[in-house]
């Protein structure tokens, strides 16, 4: 049995990166591998509740009960689900992961950083991200992108979105060697030339290919 890969994609809303994971899904098929592909929130059945709740709901959520909630879906998923497929040797793409709720609620809502960090450890259990794809964008695509019809997250303003972006590039400088960059403001295919080349040279790296 080959060994597995976890590689993780992040970004601020609209940069385009759920595109990015279902072309490097197809790519790495065409390779031959066994791909799953899963997201955060909402993968498992108790993660899809958790999603409604963190995007859709219309009563008062306070910042660390939001917290909470996205450790949850993720504590569940990664037992569940990730932990398992990498054991089983698959490579497993997941839309966000822990760096986002160190950008979203740790950079964007004011959460206590190392906190967030040991509640992570807790959650991932000893899981971390062989690869981590972070699509970085202007703002001002962000906004064009999403558009009119926002969910309870995406409506959170300009200037939160500013401070989650500012986050990822200080977890980029904190973890230079998992997080590598991707200039997202161009157009798909180019975005999609510069991911494959770093996934090639994680795949020559972690698996000798
Ligand atoms: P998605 O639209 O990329 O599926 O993500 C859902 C929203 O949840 C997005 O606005 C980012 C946010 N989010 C957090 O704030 N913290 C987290 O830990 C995760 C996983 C997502």
């Amino acid at each position: 049995m080959g060994k597995g890969l976890f590689i993780t994609f992040e970004g601020i809303d609209g940069s385009g990166k759920t595109t990015q994971l279902n072309k490097v899904k197809t790519f790495l098929e065409t390779k031959g591998y066994n791909v799953i592909t899963t997201r955060e929130p909402g993968a498992m059945e108790l993660g899809k509740k958790i999603r409604e709740i963190l995007l859709h709901y219309e009563g008062e959520v306070s910042d660390k009960s939001e917290m909470f909630l996205f450790l949850a879906d993720r504590a569940q998923h990664v037992e569940k689900l990730i932990k398992p497929a990498i054991e089983e040797g698959k490579i497993v793409l997941c839309d966000r992961h822990t760096d986002s709720t160190i950008a979203y609620q740790g950079y964007g809502r004011g959460q206590d950083i190392n906190i967030l960090k040991d509640l992570n450890r807790i959650a991932v259990n000893g899981i971390i991200p062989d690869l981590t794809l972070l699509f970085d964008v202007s703002l001002e695509t962000s906004q064009n992108r999403v558009g009119d019809e926002k969910d309870r997250m995406e409506s959170s303003g300009i200037e939160f979105l500013k401070k989650v972006r500012n986050g990822y590039l200080e977890l980029l400088k904190e973890h230079p060697r998992r997080i590598k960059i991707i200039n997202a403001n161009n157009n798909i295919e180019t975005v999609f030339e510069e991911t494959k080349t770093v996934i090639e040279k994680t795949l020559q790296e972690k698996l000798g290919v």
